[in-house]
């Protein structure tokens, strides 16, 4: 079985988890790619109330346990998450609710919060949007999210979900949250890939225990159109000389080698495949070389960021029209 890291709740999370995001829904091929994760080995699934599939997921997850009953419920590392709009008390609650009814189990192993804002949302809890199209962000809230935060606490306590944690959390949110929490954040869940190390808040994360989680650790491909002022083929990790020439070397993928990078900076990594020869080469582990490591270190600086960061796939700025958004 793959390695799995300690959560500061004592619960081990296994190191590579299958993500369940899908920016087109194909009736019938989340369950299938979940069928196929499983049989690959995965043990963690990490999914959403945002991605619109977590019945589809849920009954793969179901089928397949039943189908393999030497294999639990509590082998299985399942993360779900809130949405921006459902971040009222009331609504974190309802949201879980929702995930567990949907995946078909009742209990998570983390429940997050998917992004540090809250927006509207309509009657029947879809979210709502402004004329523009863009999200209607709700200030106050989104200003102190601690009543937010205190429905997770509760959901923890409850027993529905083990642990609670962030995602896409930069170190300014995290400092706000930790001024508040009493059941502290076990995971952060945010974007990281070679031309994107985020190696700052992955270091605030550790000092803090708190895990860090990469999302897009093959370099987001279906996100490259988001990206201010770039060309999407400028911005391809995937065809990344560098990673190609290491790949080769060592007569694996590139894919491959992020993994591989993912996991050897110690943090879970979560590729996403609706291939099933993708998705089981995505779960045979390489381990790179402290020279190959480095390699891949200097990727982000070669980039030409000034500030040698690196670029950042997911915007929230343009994704959902924040203008004020403070990374
Ligand atoms: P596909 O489903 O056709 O395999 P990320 O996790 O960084 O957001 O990237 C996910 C994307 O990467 C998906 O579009 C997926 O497409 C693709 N992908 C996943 N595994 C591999 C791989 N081993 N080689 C090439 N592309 C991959």
């Amino acid at each position: 079985p793959v390695a799995s890291l300690r959560l500061s709740t004592g619960a081990d999370i296994p190191a590579i988890g299958f993500g369940t995001f899908a920016d087109v829904i194909v009736p019938g091929q989340m369950q299938a790619a979940v069928l196929a994760a499983l049989d690959a080995g995965y043990r963690h699934l990490d999914c959403a109330w945002y991605y619109k599939n977590e019945s589809e997921v849920g009954s793969a997850l179901q089928s397949w346990l039943t189908a393999n009953p030497n294999v639990k419920r509590k082998d299985i590392f399942v993360t779900t998450k809130v949405w921006t709009h459902l971040l009222e008390p009331d609504d974190v609650e309802w949201s879980l609710n929702n995930s567990l009814q949907n995946l078909k189990v009742d209990y998570v192993d983390t429940f997050l919060i998917h992004w540090p804002f809250a927006s509207e949302r309509t009657d029947d809890r879809e979210v709502k949007l402004g004329a523009d199209g863009k999200y209607i962000i709700k200030k106050e809230l989104t200003a102190n999210l601690a009543p937010a935060w205190r429905a997770m606490e509760s959901l923890q306590l409850s027993g529905k979900t083990r642990s609670i944690g962030v995602s896409n959390y930069d170190i300014h949110h995290l400092e706000a949250l930790l001024a508040y929490a009493e059941i502290r954040p076990a995971i952060n869940q945010v974007e990281i890939h070679p031309y994107f190390p985020n190696t700052e808040l992955i270091e605030f994360c550790k000092m803090n225990d708190i895990l860090p989680v990469a999302y897009s650790p093959l370099g987001s491909q279906g996100q490259v159109k988001d990206l201010e002022g770039l060309e999407d083929s400028k911005v391809s990790v995937l065809t990344d000389q560098t990673l190609a020439e290491i790949a080769k070397m060592k007569s694996g993928s590139v894919a491959q080698i992020c993994i591989a990078w993912g996991t050897k900076r110690g943090y879970p990594v979560l590729p996403k495949s609706s291939n099933p020869e993708r998705l089981r080469a995505n779960f045979e582990v390489l381990e790179l070389s402290e020279t190959e490591f480095e390699q891949v270190n200097g990727i982000a600086n070669r980039l030409g960021e000034k500030d040698g960061k690196g670029l950042r796939f997911v915007n929230p700025k343009g994704m959902f029209g924040l203008d004020n958004w403070k990374s």
